[in-house]
């Protein structure tokens, strides 16, 4: 038999989470790397924009207000790999920071082809910056970057922006950074962006706007589901939930099922039955005080050198050194 093809194995992997994740028992989940597709991506791109959502604004403003103090703290930076690049707005000011000082790579990498396409061409005009984009997932994509780019001696800072690391659970957040650090070298420098706790309106409010695009970007989970795995969905059966659950610190995103039904998800080979009323779990977003964000990246062996907050909206941009 003929090995099959990149994206046959890729659609077999999507489908085997798909069934392992909705046959889960008592809470069935799907999980969250999957909302971004061409079109996730652009919802979430408008998600960025709602007034309801100040975690992007709030971090733009940090990085802009503070991208010339945070390029003399990490000088010697040439290659600079960013996880989940986004457009990559955020990232321009402190590419021009640090490319005042050095000509760098930058190595964007990105799960959406569309995403990585667009972040590629927004950078791309920088004078002293050498664009090269990875599409794999965080941890292989930053491998990749560190045994293909990285020359002897050379300084990386790796940029995980957005509150990304919201989206695992508190102790996975912890392990993910130490798999990110055992990639690094000592010296090498790590920004991480993490929204902070905040009163539970205006959280929930930042994950179920009044225009209903946060619950597009859950629902398009679904049509996903549809397009590519031949399920049958009905996302018009569907509801997007947002809750705040206070022991873990986190938003809770659901889809929540209308009625009784039952759906048939072709390319998994299952048919799987929803209740009324019972949910797929789908993402957490967990927030932050500042004495977390440093613990966390001391268990995952990085040294605090600085941080920044935002004032209208709480939100922390923090830079470690790997010790
Ligand atoms: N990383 C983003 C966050 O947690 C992702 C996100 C924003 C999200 N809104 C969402 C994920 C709604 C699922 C549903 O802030």
């Amino acid at each position: 038999m003929a090995y099959p093809k990149l994206a046959d194995r890729k659609r077999s992997a999507f489908a085997e989470d798909v069934r392992l994740g909705l046959t889960r028992t008592p809470q069935k989940e799907l999980p969250s790397k999957y909302l971004y597709d061409d079109l996730g991506s652009a919802l979430f791109d408008a998600i960025t924009v709602l007034p309801e959502y100040g975690v992007t604004r709030a971090e733009e403003r940090v990085l802009t207000t503070h991208a010339n103090e945070l390029a003399r703290l990490v000088p010697e930076t040439t290659l600079v790999a960013e996880l989940g690049s986004g457009s990559g707005r955020k990232t321009r000011r402190i590419l021009e920071a640090l490319s005042a000082r050095r000509r760098i790579t930058y190595c964007p990498i990105e799960i959406s082809p569309a995403a990585l396409a667009h972040c590629e061409q927004a950078l791309g005009d920088l004078a002293r910056v050498d664009v090269a984009g990875y599409q794999y997932e965080y941890l292989d994509g930053l491998k990749r970057v560190v045994e293909e780019r990285r020359r002897d001696g050379e300084r990386l800072l790796v940029m995980f922006l957005g509150s990304t690391i919201g989206n695992f659970r508190r102790l996975a957040a912890a392990h993910f950074l130490r798999d990110i650090r055992h990639l690094m070298r000592p010296g090498d420098a790590l920004i991480l962006g993490a929204d902070l706790l905040k009163p539970e309106p205006v959280l929930v409010g930042a994950y179920d706007d009044a225009a209903g695009v946060t619950a597009a970007f859950n629902l398009n989970l679904l049509g996903r589901l549809n397009r590519e795995l031949g399920a049958n969905f009905d996302l018009r059966q569907f509801a997007h939930e947002a809750r705040f659950d206070p022991v873990a610190g986190a938003i809770e995103m659901h889809l929540r099922s209308k009625r009784d039904q039952a759906v048939r998800i072709e390319a998994a080979g299952c048919t799987i039955n929803f209740a009324e009323g019972e949910t797929i779990w789908t993402e957490a977003s967990h927030k932050y005080t500042l004495e977390d964000v440093a613990y966390m990246g001391d268990v995952a062996g990085f040294s605090w050198t600085a941080q920044w907050t935002d004032a209208e909206w709480p939100f922390a941009d923090t830079l470690f050194a790997a010790r």
